[in-house]
């Protein structure tokens, strides 16, 4: 018997969406607002979901306070109220599209949590716009 158990954080950061090889003007056309040049902020809701079978002794998948504190220390305490292209380390050659940044989170978290439980990732960066990784 799996359940899915999920827990949500958030965190506020700024980034650029740009591609150094294209012309300033291809990145606005492609990437529009979110290649302005002086950045710009996202209110960003990061869901963490393990899939497991619940511990006989305790009945939990997961101790909720501890992804809690896995997701504060290890996510949102290096992406809140930073730049994302410029203050962290996972985005200096790599674009910070939500489709990235949920990957980085997934990276981050997955050898921190035990393989038996299936880990995903779901980020707003807006409250329309959401991604998931890995797909289901
Ligand atoms: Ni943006």
């Amino acid at each position: 018997m799996k359940v899915k158990v999920s827990r949500k954080e958030h965190f506020n950061a700024a980034h650029r969406l740009y591609n150094p090889a294209w012309s300033d003007e291809k990145n606005a056309h492609i990437f529009g607002k979110c290649s302005n040049p002086n950045y710009h902020g996202h209110n960003y809701e990061i869901i963490v979901t393990l899939t497991g079978t619940p511990d006989p002794e305790t009945g939990y998948v997961f101790d909720m306070k501890v992804l809690s504190d896995l997701i504060r220390e290890h996510v949102t305490s290096k992406f809140d109220h930073k730049n994302l292209n410029l203050d962290t380390e996972y985005f200096k050659g790599l674009n910070p599209t939500a489709e990235n940044i949920a990957v980085v989170i997934w990276k981050i978290l997955r050898d921190k949590i035990d393989s038996s439980l299936d880990l995903k990732i779901t980020l707003y960066e807006t409250e329309r716009n959401y991604v998931e990784y890995p797909a289901p």
